[in-house]
C-alpha cells in the first residue's frame, strides 16, 4: 500500500502557483472569504484559506457578518462584492446558518468571481465540458491529486459515494469527461442505493464522499483499489487535548493493508481543496482583467 501524500503533493502545486502570481502584471490577485457565524470547522478552514492566500501572495479580504444577519442583508454584501472591481473571487463558506438559504446565496455570487464552483453555470460547464468555467475546490483537487500520483481513470470504475453539490456530483462529472485523466465508467451510490457492498467492491477507484466517519469497512473495498477519503469528520477523543480527533469516511486501519493506493486524513484530499481555490482565484483575476 502506498500512502498519496496530498500534503506534499498540494506543497508542489503552492510553489507553483507563488510563482504564477509573481509573474503576473498589475495588482494581486484578491479573494473575499464570507464566513457567518461561528461553526468550529469553517472558523479552522477559512483561517487555513488566508494562510495559503498569504503564502502564494493572493489578498484576502475576510468579511465576518453576525449569525444574525439576514437573506436580503447577505445577498447585498454578496452584490457588492460582486460589483467591486478590486476583488477577483468571492467564497461563501458552508454551511450557513439554517436561516439562510444557502442554494440562492451561492446562486447569486457573480459566475466570473465563483472561485467556488457552486454557480448553476459553472456547475454546468463541468456537465459541458466547458474549460473557461470554474471547477469546485474539492472534486478539481482530487482531480490534481490522482493525476499527479499518475493515477489514469481512463477505462477504470470509479464509484463515488454521495451525491452532494460540493463533491459526489462534480467528481463524478469530471471523471466522466471525455479527456485524458478521466474518461472512467461511474456509478454514484447514496443513502437510497441498494446493497451498497457489492457495488464498492467493483470500484477500481472508491471515491468516499458521505460525511460518515469510518464509513467505508474492509469488506467494501476490492483488494488493490485506489481509495479517495474525502471526509474530515470530528470523533470524540478523551486522550486528545481538543477532546476530539479528526477521522475520513474510510476505516484507515482494516481498508489500507488492502488499497494500492490511499488518501490519509488528514494530509490527503484537504491540502488539495485550498490549493485548487488559490488556481481559480488566480484564474478569475487573469480573466476579469482581461474582460476588462
Ligand atoms: N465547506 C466545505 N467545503 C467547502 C468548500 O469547498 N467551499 C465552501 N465555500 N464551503 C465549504
Amino acid at each position: 500500500m502506498e500512502l498519496i501524500d496530498g500534503n506534499a503533493i498540494a506543497a508542489a502545486l503552492i510553489a507553483e502557483l507563488k510563482a504564477t502570481v509573481a509573474a503576473m502584471p498589475g495588482r494581486a490577485p484578491c479573494l473575499a472569504l464570507v464566513r457567518v457565524g461561528e461553526d468550529p470547522a469553517s472558523v479552522s478552514y477559512v483561517r487555513k484559506k488566508e494562510k495559503t492566500a498569504a503564502e502564494i501572495g493572493v489578498t484576502s479580504r475576510i468579511i465576518l457578518p453576525p449569525i444574525t444577519i439576514t437573506q436580503v442583508e447577505l445577498e447585498t454584501l454578496i452584490d457588492e462584492l460582486n460589483a467591486d472591481l478590486s476583488v477577483d473571487g468571492i467564497l461563501v463558506q458552508s454551511p450557513l446558518p439554517k436561516h439562510l438559504d444557502e442554494l440562492a446565496i451561492f446562486r447569486r455570487v457573480a459566475p466570473s468571481k465563483d472561485v467556488d464552483g457552486f454557480h448553476t453555470l459553472n456547475l454546468g460547464k463541468v456537465a459541458q465540458e466547458d474549460p473557461t468555467g470554474f471547477v469546485a475546490c474539492t472534486p478539481a483537487g482530487i482531480m490534481e491529486l490522482l493525476a499527479r500520483s499518475g493515477v489514469d481513470l481512463s477505462g477504470q470504475h470509479v464509484v463515488v459515494l454521495g451525491r452532494s453539490l460540493i463533491v459526489g456530483k462534480p467528481v463524478a462529472l469530471l471523471a466522466l469527461q471525455k479527456k485524458a485523466g478521466a474518461n472512467a465508467t461511474v456509478t454514484i451510490c447514496h443513502s437510497g442505493t441498494r446493497d451498497l457492498p457489492s457495488i464498492t467492491r467493483q470500484a477500481d477507484v472508491l471515491i468516499a464522499a458521505i460525511g460518515r466517519a469510518e464509513f467505508v469497512t474492509a469488506d467494501m473495498v476490492k483488494p488493490g483499489a485506489v481509495v479517495i477519503d474525502v471526509g474530515i469528520n470530528r470523533v470524540t477523543d478523551p486522550t486528545k487535548k481538543t477532546g476530539y480527533r479528526l477521522t475520513g469516511d474510510v476505516h484507515f486501519p482494516s481498508v489500507s493493508p488492502l488499497c494500492s493506493r490511499i488518501t490519509p486524513v488528514p494530509g490527503g484530499v484537504g491540502p488539495m481543496t485550498v490549493a485548487m481555490l488559490m488556481h481559480n482565484t488566480i484564474k478569475a483575476r487573469r480573466q476579469n482583467a482581461a474582460a476588462i
